[in-house]
């Protein structure tokens, strides 16, 4: 090739740069989800690294996702505390989604709709992927979206819902988010439960009327996934963050107010 020739090829893009914790070199091991199922869900990103320049984004605590038993344990919690309606009229809605290991296990169930609101765009990009392969895959029917936004700009869809949290985001969050349900709630009367993992924020919902809680106690990870996360966060540069065999759960419901 002569100077100054140029390449059929034409300009190479340059690749999105990982957000840090998502590269083997910041200790990256894939979860065992992920190696059996073509997707991408593993890591671990520290909430200071998953600012997007968005006003809540000082209260984001971190990027994991959940293992899979303590998600089917708690959703066998939520279907024994009888939901007012069949799961198949339920949109699962997971607030601070990430890239959608929960959605993807919540598609596992007959839910009338599967929906994820994540707030840093190169999670929920991942995510989107994610729900391409599954759907690609046939491994559900249920509609599936993923929308990149703040949990309190979004609007829970009509009908039924039930609200999945893994412990995204502090107490200031959590509360207007649960004052926005609320004000929609009363004027649209529908019905909402809400299962909160790993409930660190749980005062923030005791006190808030209008919400009784069905259930509060610790779910237990499965010996598979408890020795996974216990590997995954091992290597974390820092080991900021440690596995528990239990995670405190808790399962709430909107029964209005007075
Ligand atoms: C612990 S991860 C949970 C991931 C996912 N729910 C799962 O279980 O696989 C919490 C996620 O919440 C997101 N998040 C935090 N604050 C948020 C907000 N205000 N709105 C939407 N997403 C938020 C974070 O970016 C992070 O991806």
């Amino acid at each position: 090739m002569s100077a100054g020739a140029t390449s059929t090829a034409g300009p190479k893009r340059a690749r999105p740069r990982l957000l840090p914790g998502l590269s083997v070199k910041d200790g990256l091991i894939r979860h065992p989800f992920d190696l059996e199922f073509g997707v991408r869900t593993s890591g671990l990103v520290a909430g200071r690294h998953l600012g997007a320049g968005r006003r809540n984004d000082r209260h984001v605590t971190a990027y994991y996702a959940v293992a899979p038993s303590v998600f089917q344990s708690i959703l066998v919690r939520w279907r024994r505390c009888r939901p007012q309606a069949p799961i198949d009229a339920y949109t699962f809605v997971d607030l601070g989604a990430g890239m959608g290991r929960a959605m993807l296990l919540a598609s596992a169930y007959p839910f009338r709709a599967v929906v994820g609101v994540e707030l840093h765009p190169a999670l929920a990009r991942i995510g989107r992927k994610n729900l391409a392969l599954w759907r690609a895959a046939a491994r559900t029917r249920v509609p599936m979206r993923m929308r990149c936004c703040d949990a309190v700009e979004f609007v829970l869809p009509a009908g039924p819902c039930v609200a999945f949290l893994f412990n995204p985001f502090g107490a200031p969050v959590l509360r207007r988010l649960l004052r926005s349900w609320s004000q929609r709630l009363a004027s649209h009367a529908s019905w909402l439960d809400i299962l909160y993992v790993n409930n660190e924020q749980e005062n923030v919902l005791a006190r808030e009327p209008g919400f009784t809680r069905l259930f509060r106690g610790q779910v237990r990870r499965s010996n598979a996934d408890l020795v996974t996360d216990r590997t995954i966060l091992r290597h974390q540069p820092g080991r900021e963050y440690a596995a528990t065999i239990w995670e405190d759960c808790s399962i709430y419901r909107w029964k209005g107010r007075e």
